[in-house]
């Protein structure tokens, strides 16, 4: 009963013009799928694909944003500026954020409610490094980056959250959680988020897989019971797989 939402994170891949081809061409492939699609091309390519996409099946998202709404933070990009732009959904705590720009779970929180606030929806990422998974923390880390990073998030805001679970180590390195290992850490996510939520809230709301997800693994992942949907970097970046991620079913 739970849609699936297939999601690109075109991460800094694509330039503008290059990201408009790959719109133009993926636009056909999905239109008539029943999966819900999105795409969330860099913030300078937004501007073109937010004009390709218009009136489409296919959401706009963006990869990150500010955690203030405006004034001297140079570099930034904030959430005025990506309504503006029609962007309706944005991707926030990627493990590449939080590891490479030392985002942490107060600050991505900060994001997450600025977001809402805004109606944007938000696609909230959490999972686990190698080294926490083999010292058997993985549902931990991913619990605290729920509590933390949902902090304040009221339960009929519940509904405009996508969650994404991303093991650190299964991202860009072709190394796939397996589909039992993944649904095991959804379904504990899912029990929490009923826990700090209720049953219900927790039952409706969309929890992502994202982890080298390829068309031959997509079927088997997307079977299990507590999957929704992928959040999908390196395969998102040609039409053809990502339509054949689409399309799965
Ligand atoms: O956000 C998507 C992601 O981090 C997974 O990347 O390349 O393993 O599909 P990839």
């Amino acid at each position: 009963m739970r849609d699936y939402l297939i999601a690109g994170n075109w991460k800094m891949n694509k330039t503008p013009s290059e990201a408009k081809e790959l719109v133009k061409e993926i636009l056909p492939l999905v239109k008539d799928s029943t999966t819900k699609v999105a795409v969330a091309p860099s913030f300078v390519a937004i501007p073109a694909v937010a004009e390709l996409v218009k009136g489409t099946n296919v959401i706009l998202a963006a990869q990150n944003m500010a955690d203030d709404e405006e004034g001297a933070f140079t570099g930034e990009t904030s959430v005025l500026m990506l309504k503006d732009l029609g962007v309706e959904m944005v991707i926030l705590g990627h493990s590449e954020r939080r590891s490479i720009y030392k985002e942490s779970n107060e600050t991505i929180n900060k994001k997450v409610k600025l977001a809402l606030k805004h109606d944007l929806t938000v696609d909230l990422c959490i999972g686990e490094t190698l080294e926490e998974r083999e010292a058997g923390k993985a549902e931990a880390v991913c619990f605290e980056q729920l509590e933390k990073g949902l902090a304040g998030v009221s339960e009929a805001e519940l509904a405009n959250i996508v969650i994404a679970y991303e093991p650190v180590w299964a991202i860009g390195t072709g190394k796939t959680a397996s589909p039992e290992d993944a649904e095991a850490v959804h379904k504990a996510c899912r029990g929490k988020l009923a826990e700090m939520y209720s049953a219900a809230a927790a039952d409706k709301i969309i929890i992502q897989y994202g982890g080298s997800v390829k068309p031959a693994n997509v079927k088997e992942l997307m079977a299990m019971e507590n999957i929704d949907g992928g959040l999908i970097g390196g395969a998102s970046l040609t039409a053809d797989s990502f339509a054949a991620l689409v399309n799965f079913n």
